[in-house]
């Protein structure tokens, strides 16, 4: 195939990038997010009619409407509002402080069927942190977001369950990832395509959960 310039690739992304973002707008998808999860939902059969769904980072709630069209309960958890429907459990916070975590326990105590079982089907985290410029620091900061995603999927996922969460590739991540290769079955990293070529964002796919 021949060589593409950077000008032509950059015409390229920004088609690529119209088109995702005016689908979404006529179809009434909410945001380009909704493209990512529909991509590894095909791609990794992660959605059923009967699972209980932990979103974090859910607003403005692309992933949200599309959760709640295929499982049976979605909690939804961001500091900023989540356009989401009657059925849905919204927490306002952030994962991280105190209050919010209360509420989260609690809300995940309540759900479980008795007290040694664990509720969750599929933890989902699309939260990203507030980007300052500093490159380590926020590539620290998305770190601490991916940790405290993977400390709620080692607690309350049941076994053979599923983790999805995204990463911004650079330090820190190979650690991670070592980590949680040893309690899922199988972890594949994945840039969708409705993901902008700039951005350093991933998703991992984390399947078979070994607690
Ligand atoms: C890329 S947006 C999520 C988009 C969403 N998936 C959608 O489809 O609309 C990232 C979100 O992460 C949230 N976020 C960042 N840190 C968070 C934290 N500690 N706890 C919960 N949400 C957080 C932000 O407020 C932001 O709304």
């Amino acid at each position: 195939m021949p060589k593409r310039s950077k000008s032509s690739q950059r015409w390229l992304d920004r088609q690529r990038k119209d088109y995702f973002a005016r689908s979404a707008r006529e179809k009434g998808h909410g945001s380009r997010a909704h493209y990512k999860l529909e991509e590894l939902d095909r791609r990794f059969r992660l959605l059923r009619g009967n699972m209980v769904v932990l979103e974090l980072g859910a607003a403005p709630g692309g992933w949200t409407l599309y959760l709640e069209q295929k499982v049976a309960k979605v909690i939804a958890v961001d500091p900023l509002p989540v356009a989401a429907g009657a059925g849905t459990v919204v927490l306002e916070g952030r994962l991280g402080e105190a209050q919010l975590d209360k509420e989260l326990v609690q809300l995940l105590k309540g759900l479980a069927a008795d007290a040694r079982k664990r509720p969750l089907d599929l933890v989902l985290s699309d939260m990203a942190p507030n980007i300052s410029g500093i490159r380590t620091a926020d590539q620290a900061r998305s770190m601490e977001l991916v940790e405290m995603t993977t400390e709620m999927a080692f607690e309350w996922l049941k076994p053979g369950a599923t983790m999805l969460v995204k990463v911004f590739q650079g330090e820190g991540v190979d650690a991670w990832l070592a980590g949680v290769r040893k309690s899922f079955a199988k972890v594949s990293l994945v840039k969708p395509r409705a993901s902008r070529s700039e951005s350093r964002e991933v998703y991992a796919v984390a399947t078979g959960f070994r607690p």
